[in-house]
């Protein structure tokens, strides 16, 4: 089913709220809970599509989990070796990650380590996505796993007794294949280094650690040994900064904004965006910083600001990989030019969001210059951008809500097709949106 919006110009971005449960904390919170000894409760925890895919795959796998309330699980776990064969002969026994690219990646690597067969597969644009740079490594300690032609899901992982450690400097910079490999390290033999070029979301490390496994990390490297157990931890999600990130550009670019945005996991993995926002003449402010489940937390408080067009370095990339999206959003509505570089992963995440940001906002009246891994950004200050256009989000959720975004500053309504993936990371996002004065409904 196709879900179309209609998003216009509403009010002054106005309120207090709070943004669903991190995604990634989510998937892993689940994950590891389900191979720990013991009861874990997760609160917070995201109801979008992507990670109670992760959760019902985990059900299938012979763990008991329980939502006694939104946002609430309870996990019994299975401990290290639990976990069994989905008899469940719904596709034949396969799993299915939906849209989710941290679920495939990281399942993957967990179930590589396991004594019995698993089929992960996934949604359209799942099946397009690579799934070489987790084959490889895992391949490397012992794995064995079968793809399509060019590393496409899905993917049939054989069973295998037992792996090995490795030491692997990784030619990609992803958290999702770190992931991978350090939970397939904990059924390998021996010690597992992981390298990084460039240090990335530490989430794996961390819960590791808070379910009382030894590792060692530090800021683009981690090194664990297999043998060892997970013991049963709570868990509160804190709110994810890549869905406030739509609010915190709406509630800039809207004049007369003030916005609160409570609760918001702010880990430096994550926040790139707000460096690059500041940099580009946002007010946006941490009160009352404080941990949320052993996550830096805080509630960001954003009013509207004019702001100019920057130069981003490549070294911010990593630190704001998901958030492109909105980035594009404030530059075109910056004065001067806007230009990143170094962002080719762009072209493999749920869309090509270079291709798709660029398309959608030049039919707005943006002008905008792509490049292979980059994009400049000619923005038009204080002006309006032009209404009555359809727009195509590409079925990726992040581009649907950036374009949302946006529309807050058209000239009237603007038409944003293919919205339905919302429900993967922010399905209250239409509802929120309207609480704080933006203008959209779905059409
Ligand atoms: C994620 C890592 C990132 C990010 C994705 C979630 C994670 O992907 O884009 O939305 O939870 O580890 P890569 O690690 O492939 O860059």
């Amino acid at each position: 089913m196709n879900l179309d919006w209609i998003a216009c110009p509403g009010s002054a971005l106005r309120g207090d709220v709070r943004v669903p449960g991190d995604k990634s904390i989510s998937h892993r919170s689940v994950m590891l809970a389900a191979i720990a000894e013991g009861t874990s409760r997760i609160k917070g925890f995201l109801e979008g599509e992507d990670t109670r895919a992760t959760a019902a795959i985990l059900s299938r796998l012979g763990v008991r989990i329980e939502a006694p309330s939104v946002g609430e699980r309870i996990v019994y776990g299975a401990g290290l070796h639990g976990l069994h064969a989905s008899t469940n002969p719904v596709n034949q026994g396969a799993l299915d990650c939906g849209n989710a690219g941290t679920g495939m990646r990281l399942l993957c690597g967990l179930l590589a380590g396991q004594g019995f067969d698993s089929m992960l597969v996934g949604d359209a644009s799942l099946s397009r996505r690579p799934m070489g740079r987790v084959i490889e490594p895992l391949t490397r300690m012992g794995a064995s796993i079968e793809a399509l032609d060019g590393g496409f899901p899905p993917l049939r992982i054989n069973a295998k007794k037992a792996l090995q450690g490795i030491d692997y400097k990784s030619p990609v910079v992803s958290a999702q294949v770190k992931s991978a490999v350090l939970l397939a390290a904990l059924y390998a033999n021996g010690t597992t280094r992981f390298r990084e070029t460039q240090p990335t979301r530490d989430y794996t490390e961390s819960m590791l650690a808070a379910f009382g496994w030894p590792i060692r990390y530090a800021p683009g490297e981690a090194q664990l040994e297999g043998g060892h157990r997970l013991h049963a931890t709570d868990i509160d999600v804190p709110g994810d900064f890549s869905s406030a990130a739509f609010l915190l550009v709406a509630a800039s670019i809207v004049p007369g904004s003030d916005l609160m945005l409570r609760d918001i996991g702010i880990n430096p993995r994550r926040t790139g965006l707000l460096t690059a926002l500041r940099a580009m003449g946002a007010d946006i402010r941490e009160e009352s910083s404080r941990k949320l489940g052993g996550e830096p937390a805080t509630n960001l408080r954003v009013r509207s600001a004019n702001l100019r067009g920057i130069a981003m370095p490549a070294s911010f990339v990593a630190d704001m990989i998901d958030e492109f999206p909105a980035l594009f959003v404030a530059a075109a509505f910056a004065e001067g030019a806007t230009s990143v570089r170094g962002a080719a992963e762009l072209r493999i995440k749920e869309s090509d969001r270079l291709a798709g940001m660029a398309a959608g906002l030049r039919s707005l009246g943006v002008e905008v210059d792509e490049t292979p891994d980059g994009a400049t950004i000619h923005g038009v200050g204080a002006r309006a951008l032009a209404c009555g256009q359809v727009i195509d989000s590409l079925g990726d959720h992040r581009l649907a809500m950036a374009f949302a975004v946006a529309a807050q500053r058209a000239d009237g309504d603007v038409h944003i097709r293919d919205c339905e993936n919302v429900a993967t990371s922010f399905p209250e996002f239409i509802g929120l949106a309207q609480d704080v004065g933006m203008g959209l409904r779905s059409s």
